[in-house]
């Protein structure tokens, strides 16, 4: 049987034609960058993550790096974030001119370790940027009251958590501002890139607007230099389409990962993730803890068993951020994730067998004892 890692085909199949209808209307308005189909889909996302507003931008990593530049960060800050985490949290502080800097994350939702904060805190700091890693969001109560105590702002890395509620509120709307990446393997994804700011604040969401269009303000009167970050009308109106079923295909990703951990319990071997947020969770990626993983790898390979590794290397020792200083057991709990965690197959749409499949292939290569 094949299982794969992500199924985008068999996801798309039953909106096909309505997807099909959409892409015909917007062809059909002639408008393509930016226009009505985006206006209407930052409402709905705006409502849909409890936020007074949302931009749409063409990148997830746009959305980070255009938010950091409209509150000002810049040259001579520091930004703190964790290293367990795609590049992009970490590059888009770069490109505003600020420093990252690392901190360790929680050993069991691999996210923020907030009694880190402390020791990362210098006079050059200026946000925080908690990344609500594998669809759990972060335990934002500690980071908001610190961010508070020390004047900093918060912005959300939602990249992973659409949907996603930390003590029932929405990811995206618990701190200053909210990015998501709209990448096409998301909980929420659009057939090409796409990403937004979600914010209560309208005074970012005027520096936002301006920056994401060439600093324009007003046609042909450029009050700063901004870039071409415009959200493209036929991802807004496909967007539209799928967010719809957003919160369904959540509930079937829990379910699902309800399935995988209640196989692993029987493989002590394994360490399954820990959901310190019930229903808030979106499963964004199921990530399991396994002492042999080159072993499950060949395991998987045989039995045509796709997987994922979020993120084998973690930021602090990839080349691109070697001038920052940083040595292998800096931040220990990122570089044990990197070096253990395995991402199984998760979608919304994978079958039960499927899962079973997964969980056998685990359990044989445990009995094999290739995995103490
Ligand atoms: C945690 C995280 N942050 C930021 C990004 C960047 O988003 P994009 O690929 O849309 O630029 C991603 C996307 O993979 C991500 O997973």
């Amino acid at each position: 049987m094949i299982v794969p890692f992500l199924d985008l085909q068999a996801h798309h199949a039953p909106l096909k034609e309505d997807i099909l209808a959409a892409i015909g209307d917007v062809l059909d308005s002639g408008i393509f960058a930016g226009g009505p189909c985006v206006g209407k889909f930052e409402q709905e996302f705006a409502t849909y993550c409890e936020t007074e507003h949302a931009l749409g931008v063409k990148s997830g990593t746009d959305a980070l790096w255009l938010t950091m530049l409209a509150l000002g960060i810049g040259p001579g800050d520091e930004v703190i974030t964790v290293p367990m985490s795609f590049i992009a949290t970490a590059e888009a502080i770069s490109l505003t001119g600020a420093r990252p800097v690392f901190v360790d994350v929680d050993p069991e939702t691999y996210t923020l370790d907030p009694s880190a904060l402390e020791g990362a805190l210098t006079p050059r700091t200026k946000a925080i940027i908690p990344v609500h890693l594998f669809g759990q969001a972060a335990d934002m109560g500690p980071i908001l009251a610190f961010a508070e105590a020390h004047r900093l702002y918060v912005i959300e890395d939602a990249a992973q958590a659409h949907g996603a509620t930390y003590q029932g509120k929405k990811a995206g709307s618990l701190g200053h501002a909210g990015c998501f990446s709209f990448y096409p393997a998301k909980n929420l994804g659009a057939i090409g890139e796409g990403g937004a700011i979600t914010t209560d604040d309208a005074e970012l969401v005027h520096k936002i607007s301006a920056l994401r269009d060439h600093g324009q303000t007003r046609k042909n009167s450029h009050s700063l230099l901004g870039w071409n970050s415009r959200m493209d009308g036929i991802q807004a109106a496909v967007l539209s389409l799928k967010l719809k079923q957003l919160d369904l295909d959540n509930a079937k990703r829990r379910h699902h990962a309800a399935q995988y951990d209640k196989a692993f319990t029987q493989v002590p071997a394994v360490i399954a993730p820990v959901n310190k947020r019930g229903d808030g969770h979106v499963y964004h990626i199921y990530a399991i803890q396994t002492p042999n993983r080159d072993g499950l790898i060949e395991f998987f390979n045989c039995r045509g068993i796709g997987y994922g590794l979020h993120y084998p290397k973690p930021i602090h020792l990839q080349e691109a951020y070697q001038h920052l200083g940083y040595k292998r057991g800096s931040l220990p709990v990122s570089e044990y994730c990197a070096d253990h965690l395995i991402s199984l197959p998760m979608f919304a749409g994978i079958r039960r067998e499927q899962i079973h499949h997964v969980t056998e292939t685990v359990a044989d290569l445990v009995e094999s004892r290739l995995i103490a």
